[in-house]
């Protein structure tokens, strides 16, 4: 007879974790930001913040990744040629902010707190670290190749990729046969029960900070005209310890067009209302 933890709780550490984030990533493709990611209702503005945030939240893995490289509880999932994504947010965000783009991207609170729950695992409990691992990397060779194409067709971007290196692996040739070869790493990792259990509430954690940060973000980008600038404000959301400079880029960063517009918002609209009040007055004094 089978033990009974294995009744409710496949063996395979892949699977356990697949079948314990089953509902979180529920949740996380229900998120209003990805919901309207999934239909093509993206702006610049929610690709630049997503693609920033994202910045910020690989640094941070993939330093606590080669600090635990030769760790047992990590080795056998260091794939830096295939995975790692700062290179590829580096261009990305060049393309997005312009070269000064390390003095003005946005550095929110969602990532902060994100940055921060990285860099304690690393640091002080390594053999979590396959659980962050396994919620980005394998969502992005996942549902992250559809998000790629929409994001291309949304915003009208080259087909070469340019400001989606993020979405592109150019080390792996088949998705499907990588996340195989991961699963079963992951299903070599030693680990008492009471680690495994630790690991699979990490991943459900490390999803919950996805969704919070998408939860922020569609929250600043439906924020009226005047918070719109916050976006990309420097100094507000600066990454904490970069220095102060001239945000302005030499080359026009992409989706500028449109935060430039909508900073003229607020004067249409009172030209508008005046507008609407003057006929107002002069159709009441008419009537008169
Ligand atoms: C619009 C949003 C999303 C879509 C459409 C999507 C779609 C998918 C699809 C189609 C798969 C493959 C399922 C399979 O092979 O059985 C998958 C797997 C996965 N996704 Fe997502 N996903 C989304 C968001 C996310 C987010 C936000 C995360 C975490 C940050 C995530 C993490 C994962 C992980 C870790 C897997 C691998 C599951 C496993 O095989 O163990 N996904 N996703």
């Amino acid at each position: 007879m089978e033990p009974p933890q294995s009744e409710s709780m496949p063996q395979d550490l892949s699977e356990a974790l697949k079948e314990a984030t089953k509902e979180v990533h529920v949740q996380a493709e229900n998120s209003e930001f990805m919901r309207n990611f999934q239909k093509g209702l993206l702006t610049p503005e929610g690709l630049k913040m997503v693609m920033a945030s994202l910045y910020h939240i690989y640094t941070a893995l993939e330093e606590e990744i080669e600090r635990n490289k030769g760790n047992p509880v990590y080795a056998p999932l260091y794939f830096p040629e295939e995975l790692h994504r700062k290179v590829a947010l580096e261009q990305d965000m060049a393309f997005w902010y312009g070269p000064h783009w390390q003095e003005i991207i946005p550095y929110t609170p969602a990532v902060q707190r994100y940055v921060g729950c990285l860099h304690e695992v690393g640091r002080t409990e390594p053999e979590l670290l396959v659980a962050h691992a396994y919620t980005r990397y394998l969502g992005d060779l996942s549902g992250g190749q559809v998000l790629k194409k929409i994001a291309q067709k949304a915003l009208n971007l080259p087909s070469s990729g340019e400001g989606l290196a993020f979405f592109t692996f150019p080390n792996i040739n088949s998705a499907a046969k990588f996340k195989q070869l991961y699963r079963a790493r992951m299903n070599t990792l030693e680990m008492t029960p009471e680690v495994r259990r630790r690991v699979i509430e990490e991943a459900k954690t490390a999803f919950l900070l996805n969704i919070q940060l998408f939860e922020e973000l569609q929250g600043l980008l439906t924020q009226g005209p005047k918070d719109q600038s916050l976006l990309e404000a420097p100094g507000l959301h600066r990454r904490a310890g970069s220095r102060a400079q001239d945000p302005t880029p030499v080359e026009a960063p992409r989706g500028k067009t449109q935060l430039s517009s909508f900073s003229q918002a607020p004067l249409i609209r009172w030209v508008l209302t005046l507008s609407f009040l003057v006929a107002t007055v002069a159709m009441g004094l008419y009537a008169i």
